[in-house]
């Protein structure tokens, strides 16, 4: 029996020794230990034997167990400590490692001289209006002077959702909306979309932007709207920038101009930007027409005022050189990565 106990010791040792997992280092245990394991079989044998023997054999036996329980935990924790060791390895970060490259935005060409623009009327005491895209007939025309058979309808080419409703053609609208709710002293500039039926091609795009500005209050001057007008041209364009007005014709307001700066790229002499002309076009403006001041609650007797209407893609166009509208509405990072 001395000899049955050696070899399992031996056994169990060696078996212990290569154990690789869990699961097998529970197969040994149950195969020594276990209720019919080979160590417990061999002390259930202990009654044929004589009692002279029994207890030597027994010591024996209990130190085998203990030895063999010993090298259970031994292998146990080691196992445990080799696991933790592949885990390790396994989900190490090499930071060595390219990372992904996020491709970063960038503003739109339009978003920047807008903003621009706005800084500067902010700068001289502007506050920025908004007002609907879709919009009622009465606000982008009748209110601005544009009755119904009125040709200056012809030439905004409308999308009507119904009689009375449209895509707004323009901005001016805002400046109705903003005198009828607010009282004298005004100044604001309203961007914003616009739409028209065009056909889409280099100049032409059924939606746009455009920038609007009113100013009312008492006293207010043609002299006003053109230092108002000749101080953001130089601070939009430099302070080399000159400004004319040329008279022109708007329902909404009386007398009516529009302005030019001259061409900041040769500087008045002609080149291909100002098309040789020496200036560039860049808004319509004029003094508010008393009718309009009227209809909106607003004694022309005691006030005046005047407003500026502006088509930001042609600005931006001709700032930056882009010789085909299409390219704004595309967004093609190409494009856009230029600015
Ligand atoms: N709304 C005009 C247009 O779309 C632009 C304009 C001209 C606006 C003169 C104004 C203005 O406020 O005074 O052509």
């Amino acid at each position: 029996m001395r000899e049955q106990l050696r070899t399992i010791q031996e056994n169990a040792e060696q078996e212990l020794a290569i154990v690789s997992s869990m699961q097998e280092l529970e197969n040994v245990r149950i195969k020594y230990l276990g209720k019919k394991g080979q160590l417990t079989q061999v002390l259930r044998g202990m009654g044929s034997l004589s009692p002279e023997e029994r207890p030597a054999i027994g010591q024996l036996a209990n130190e085998i167990r203990s030895y063999i329980e010993r090298k259970l935990e031994d292998t146990k924790k080691m196992l445990i400590q080799k696991e933790k060791m592949q885990r390790l390895q396994q989900e190490s970060i090499d930071v060595t490692m390219p990372g992904k490259r996020r491709s970063m935005g960038k503003k739109h060409p339009l978003s920047i001289v807008l903003d621009e623009i706005k800084d500067i009327f902010i700068g001289m005491g502007f506050q920025i209006a908004e007002g609907p895209e879709v919009e009622l007939d009465y606000y982008n025309f009748e209110a601005l002077n544009i009755p119904k058979n009125h040709p200056a309808r012809d030439e905004q080419d409308t999308f009507y959702i119904n009689e009375n409703i449209v895509l707004r053609t323009q901005t001016s609208p805002v400046q109705i909306r903003t005198m009828e709710k607010h009282k004298p002293p005004i100044r604001i500039i309203s961007p914003g979309r616009v739409y028209r039926s065009d056909a889409v091609d280099a100049t032409h795009s059924p939606i746009f932007h455009q920038i609007e500005g009113l100013v009312v209050d008492k006293g207010v001057t043609m002299g006003n709207l053109k230092g108002t007008l000749e101080v953001f041209a130089k601070r939009l364009y430099g302070e080399q920038t000159k400004v004319r007005f040329r008279p022109h014709h708007f329902p909404f307001t009386e007398p009516s101009a529009e302005m030019d700066v001259s061409c900041f790229v040769c500087g008045g002499d002609g080149c291909r930007v100002c098309k040789g002309e020496g200036w560039i076009e860049i808004l319509g403006a004029g003094m508010v027409h008393p009718k309009v001041l009227r209809i909106c609650g607003i004694d022309p007797e005691e006030y005046s005022g005047f407003a500026f209407g502006m088509g930001l893609e042609r600005i931006v166009m001709k700032r930056f050189g882009i010789d085909d509208l299409r390219l704004f509405f595309e967004n093609d990072v190409r494009f856009l990565k230029q600015f």
